[in-house]
């Protein structure tokens, strides 16, 4: 069909949104399928929100954003050690915005960008849409980077770009301390320009947050993309933000302006306050993903799941091997059979498969209904 993109064709809607599709046909089933968290956005975000359509904040705001958004965003970022100035940040239009400006900014037909493998769908889509290639690394059974493959990877296929994704979905794990430095040495000798997705950098279960960002001499090869979609419980408001230096900064941003000129001017005023105002419900809600967290990880464990803790984001990543099952096959079984709706692990990768993503962005009350289910499906099948 010579009238739609080949690369665009290339590209499949993604595998959660798939199975999504299936879970709306059953409506008496639990869904745990996805990344919204079920918290209301923050009341002062609510109230800044209302006043700034009173106000008549309603116009287009410069294509970077409101200023007052990116000084707060540029000392957010100093509590991680990560240090871009105001004019080193763009607001965008949730994470995923960002993602593609990068992306379009960086690719030319045929570059090869390295993503992890499992990873979210959206970066091998992206890619495959400008017209990159992907090259996959791997990550180690405890969804920690496999040091070994990726520098192999890195001196056979010889990337241009890298994609990082911690704390990660699918698999809530997070960098630690000695992969930073490791990474801080292969991309300093391999001059890799590093994309960093941190969008659940806010969801880290740590006590220290690791990030290559946080190195500043090779600062200028890394792009920062991130966002209050999940902090804020905002997903619908739609605010992401991308960090580079200048040279990559001016580019992306002819992406954006081209794009979508700038981001929602009411949205930006309540993600601002959001940084102003509501980082004890940030907290709060981190505290409630621990005590999830904890339930799920021990439940799943009790039911004969292998799985890793996870340390960040809302997603745990258990293995089914002990249920002789494709991920497709046993998400298909679990929703028909047990009304319970998961994501298979191959929607996020070859190295997916095997696994089933289950997000714990939902009430314990839910989480605690649906593994009962589990366990009963479990009982009478195996
Ligand atoms: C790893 C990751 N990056 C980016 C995004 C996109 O976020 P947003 O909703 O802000 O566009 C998501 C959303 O699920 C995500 O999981």
């Amino acid at each position: 069909m010579n009238s739609i993109s080949r690369n665009v064709q290339s590209v499949e809607i993604s595998g959660i949104r798939k199975f999504y599709n299936k879970v709306i046909q059953y409506p008496d089933a639990i869904s745990l399928t996805l990344g919204q968290p079920d918290f209301n956005v923050p009341g002062k975000i609510k109230t800044a929100m209302i006043k700034a359509i009173e106000d008549n904040k309603t116009t287009y705001t410069s294509n970077a954003g409101i200023i007052e958004l990116r000084e707060e965003i540029s000392k957010y970022l100093k509590g991680f050690h990560i240090n871009y100035s105001k004019d080193e940040i763009c607001i965008t239009i949730g994470g995923s915005e960002a993602l593609m400006d990068v992306f379009a900014a960086l690719i030319n037909s045929g570059d090869k960008i390295l993503i992890p493998n499992p990873a979210y769908p959206a970066y091998e889509s992206c890619v495959k849409i400008l017209g990159g290639n992907i090259v996959t690394y791997n990550l180690k059974d405890d969804f920690s980077i496999d040091f070994d493959n990726l520098k192999r990877t890195l001196e056979n296929e010889k990337p241009k770009v890298m994609v990082l994704s911690y704390p990660s979905n699918p698999t809530g794990a997070v960098l630690s301390g000695d992969d930073n430095r490791k990474l801080y040495n292969l991309i300093k000798k391999n001059k890799l320009i590093v994309i960093s997705d941190e969008i659940y950098a806010s969801l880290n279960f740590e006590k220290d947050y690791f990030s290559p960002a946080q190195y500043n001499d090779i600062k200028d090869h890394i792009i920062l993309v991130s966002g209050f979609s999940k902090m804020f419980s905002m997903t619908g408001l739609r605010i992401g933000y991308v960090c580079a230096h200048k040279s990559f900064m001016d580019e992306i941003m002819k992406v954006h302006q081209y794009n979508v000129s700038c981001a929602p001017s009411i949205s930006q005023w309540g993600a601002y306050t959001g940084l102003k105002s509501c980082m004890k419900d940030v907290d709060y809600m981190c505290s409630k993903f621990i005590e999830r967290r904890d339930y799920i990880y021990n439940k799943l464990k009790s039911l004969g799941f292998e799985l890793n803790l996870p340390r960040g984001a809302f997603y745990v990543f258990p293995s089914i091997k002990n249920f002789n099952m494709k991920s497709e096959e046993f998400c298909e079984k679990l929703l028909k059979e047990a009304k319970v709706a998961v994501v298979p692990g191959s929607a996020f990768g070859t190295k997916g498969e095997g696994h089933i993503r289950i997000s714990y962005a939902y009430s314990m009350d839910k989480l605690k209904t649906s593994m009962g289910k589990i366990e009963d499906w479990i009982a009478s099948h195996f």
